[in-house]
């Protein structure tokens, strides 16, 4: 498995399949039994690495006692980010991702949301590399994720690489050059558009001039088209459906 610079891949699979588990082993925190993991030619324990990537795990708080402001300037200084770079840096992502207001709460105080944004902000503080994100929008509100959508593709353009988790799989499909799926083992991967080619079966058409649906495969779609004297749309199968088919089918 790789992740290279200006990409964002995305690890999916079912409750259990390991993807934290291999998240962990990226971010230093679990040895693999084997095979080997090289992160900007290092070592995932290399003090060096740890500096230049940013991590988000699935189950996190942030210190409690501590302000939304402090926990972003200690993780920064533990980081080894300089202090002006630092404030500046804190100010831009309480800007980017709406917590300017909550700057002087108490970490404990904050909702489940809001504390789930302030872990990313503290993932992004150094300005890292690579970021590691174990499912990082879950529990977020619409607006939350799609500002949490427009920081993750602007950092990918400012030639970064991120690797996530998600079980949103239109998350998965707005965000990813390339998907892994996995379960205990790498089951197939590849960019949402190879996908879709290969597991696409079927289409549906829905004729809106009588609101009718019609489940054909792909020689038949033209016919039908071409009978409906109206309204019509064809829809390909979501990244859900072809998940599903991929995993019910193991
Ligand atoms: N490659 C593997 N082979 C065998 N067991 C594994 C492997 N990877 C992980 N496990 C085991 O599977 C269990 C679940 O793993 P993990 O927490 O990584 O799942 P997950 O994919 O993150 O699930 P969730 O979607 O619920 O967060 C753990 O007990 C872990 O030790
Ligand atoms: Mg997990």
């Amino acid at each position: 498995m790789t992740v290279r610079e200006n990409e964002i891949v995305s690890i999916l699979g079912p409750n259990g399949a390991g993807k934290t588990t291999l998240l962990k082993q990226i971010y230093g925190e679990l040895e693999p039994d084997k095979g080997e993991i090289r992160i900007l030619d290092k070592r995932p324990t290399d003090v060096k690495v740890k500096k230049k990537i940013g991590t988000l795990p699935q189950e996190v708080r942030p210190f409690t006692q501590l302000t939304v402001y402090d926990n972003l300037f200690y993780i920064g200084r533990i980081k080894g980010v300089n202090k002006k770079t630092l404030e500046e840096r804190i100010e831009e992502l309480l800007r980017k991702l709406d917590l300017e207001h909550v700057k002087m709460k108490i970490a404990r105080d904050l909702s489940g949301g809001m504390k789930r944004k302030l872990l990313l902000a503290m993932a992004l503080v150094n300005n890292p590399q690579l970021l590691v994100l174990d499912e990082p929008t879950t529990g977020l509100d619409p607006e939350g994720r799609r500002k949490i959508w427009d920081l993750l593709l602007d950092m990918k353009r400012n030639g970064k690489s991120i690797l996530l988790t998600t079980h949103y799989l239109d998350e998965a499909e707005k965000l990813s050059n390339r998907i892994y799926f996995l379960n205990k083992k790498v089951i197939f991967s590849g960019t949402p558009l190879e996908i879709k080619a290969k597991f696409t079966e079927w289409y549906e058409v829905i004729d809106y001039t009588n609101n009718k649906v019609y489940k054909v495969g792909g020689d038949k779609v033209k016919d039908i088209v071409m009978s409906i004297k109206g309204k019509f749309e064809v829809k390909t199968p979501s990244l859900e459906d072809i998940y599903l088919q991929i995993f019910q089918s193991e």
